[in-house]
């Protein structure tokens, strides 16, 4: 999303956060919190070391997509980590819900934990009613565990052939335009504690959208990150129902649901303004190979 993005948008991240200093109210409230947290850590927890092991092991180079081995490995620590074990805690005033400032100020906001050339560990949080919006992640694997709160998400894969099948007029229709179709991978609320969701380059719901119903943290690994100079650069999209591109006879309305498969239209769109988030330093247990352990 906005943090690996071009220099256009990373800069405005940057600037944001130089400028505030981090007394923002949403940041500022974070950071004393999560602090306050920090000071009885002073090791690292159990999990999260085998999470980074597990990492570097599986995200060999830029361009791997974990085997099944690894994914299993990897959702199993994931399956079993606590908001405790990056220095979180439900407790915190972020996570109270009616909290009047973050009501003030919905922005999403990240904290990188660990980020190198191969694979990246973010904390993404979301205040009530925060949009993540329908984004996608061009040849990369995404491991996402709701750490705290609930949220609905909504995500789609691309249809390649599908389309040409249900209607062949769709093809040129798509030529001449920005849409594509796509299914519907999930539709569906999520409450922390749960299972770690994962995201393939081509399935598993590459292309998704979080909407917070209560204050939530995610803490995501993506293999690799986004890079634009390496062709990773985040797209956004509108979803519109099947019917809004196609005729709207039963017949055709049929044909965007075949079975339990829902099919939708994906319309790329410039990076909406709900997009941008504000970036905290990670003050959490210390994470890498040099952390103790
Ligand atoms: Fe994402």
């Amino acid at each position: 999303m906005e943090l690996e993005q071009g220099g256009r948008e990373r800069s405005m991240v940057h600037d944001h956060v130089s400028k505030v200093g981090y007394v923002k109210g949403v940041i500022s409230k974070r950071k004393k919190a999560y602090r306050r947290v920090k000071r009885s850590v002073t090791r690292v927890p159990r999990a999260l070391q085998e999470l980074f092991v597990s990492c570097r092991d599986t995200f060999k180079d830029p361009f791997t997509i974990p085997s099944p081995h690894h994914v299993q490995r990897l959702c199993q620590i994931l399956d079993d980590m606590k908001a405790e074990d990056v220095g979180l805690s439900r407790d915190l005033q972020f996570f109270k819900p009616g909290n009047n400032i973050i009501k003030e100020n919905p922005r999403v906001t990240y904290t990188t934990m660990y980020k190198c050339d191969n694979f990246s560990l973010c904390i993404f949080f979301l205040p009530e009613s925060g949009v993540i919006p329908l984004h996608n992640h061009p040849g990369m694997t995404v491991f996402s565990k709701l750490l705290l709160g609930k949220m609905h998400i909504k995500s789609y894969d691309w249809v390649d052939s599908l389309h040409d099948e249900l209607d062949p007029s769709n093809n040129l229709m798509q030529q001449n335009s920005k849409v594509r179709l796509a299914k519907l991978k999930a539709n569906t609320v999520l409450t922390a504690p749960c299972e770690t969701s994962v995201l393939y380059p081509t399935t598993g719901g590459n292309m998704h959208e979080f909407t917070a119903i209560t204050p939530c943290a995610v803490l995501d690994v993506i293999g690799p990150p986004y890079s634009k100079r390496d062709g990773r650069d985040c797209s956004y999209y509108k979803d519109h129902p099947y019917a809004a591109f196609s005729s709207t006879s039963k017949e055709e309305m049929d044909k965007g649901k075949e079975g339990n498969d829902v099919y939708w239209w994906l319309e790329e769109i410039e990076v909406p303004e709900n997009s941008q988030m504000d970036g905290i330093e990670y003050l959490g247990p210390p994470i890498g190979d040099e952390a103790p352990f």
